[in-house]
């Protein structure tokens, strides 16, 4: 989750959108939310994350948003400034809030099938009509029942929007 938190937040701010989104950056792992909180990553991932900056269509370089120091690279912290961190469990929380996209990749797919439909259910009772679910790449709503509620924006990326 940590990068995910920086490259929606980087997207946002580069179509002028951020200052009118917030994100909710969740997970079950206190340590999870630590690391994305605290924004520092290996500069071994750097190399990695910049061509995925650039493939995604970055306007900048991703080094313009954050700083190096020996083997460490810290994130600006001005990119979390409408971020939420909070912990939540996907198997038993319920929704707390109607969102226009959810990630929720490769979380799904660590869970039993009958665990799956459930959260599956959590995610689409959480998303606006027309909102947009992204998950792993190898997981899909195929087995939930869900999936004719959405239509499938991207097969590879596996991105869903919300239709009824
Ligand atoms: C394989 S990682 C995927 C991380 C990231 N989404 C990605 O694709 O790189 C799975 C994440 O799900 C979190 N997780 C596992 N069970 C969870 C649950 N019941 N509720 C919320 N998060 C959970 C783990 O702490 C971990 O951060």
């Amino acid at each position: 989750m940590p990068s995910e938190v920086f490259s929606v937040a980087i997207l946002l701010e580069e179509e002028n959108l951020y200052d009118r989104c917030r994100i909710y950056a969740t997970d079950l792992s206190d340590g999870v939310l630590r690391a994305a909180r605290a924004g520092t990553f290996s500069l071994g991932q750097m190399k990695e994350y910049s061509e995925n900056y650039l493939r995604a269509g970055g306007k900048s370089t991703l080094s313009d948003y954050y700083t190096a120091a020996y083997d460490k690279v810290l994130f600006r912290k001005a990119l979390h400034r409408n971020v939420v961190f909070a912990q939540h469990n996907r198997a038993s929380d319920r929704s707390f809030k109607e969102f226009n996209v959810i990630l929720c990749r490769n979380v799904l797919s660590y869970f039993a099938p009958s665990l799956q439909d459930e959260v599956s259910r959590l995610l689409y009772d959480s998303l606006a009509i027309f909102g947009v679910l992204g998950l792993g790449r190898k997981e899909s709503l195929k087995s939930t029942g869900l999936q004719r509620r959405y239509e499938t924006l991207d097969p590879v990326e596996r991105l869903y929007r919300r239709t009824t």
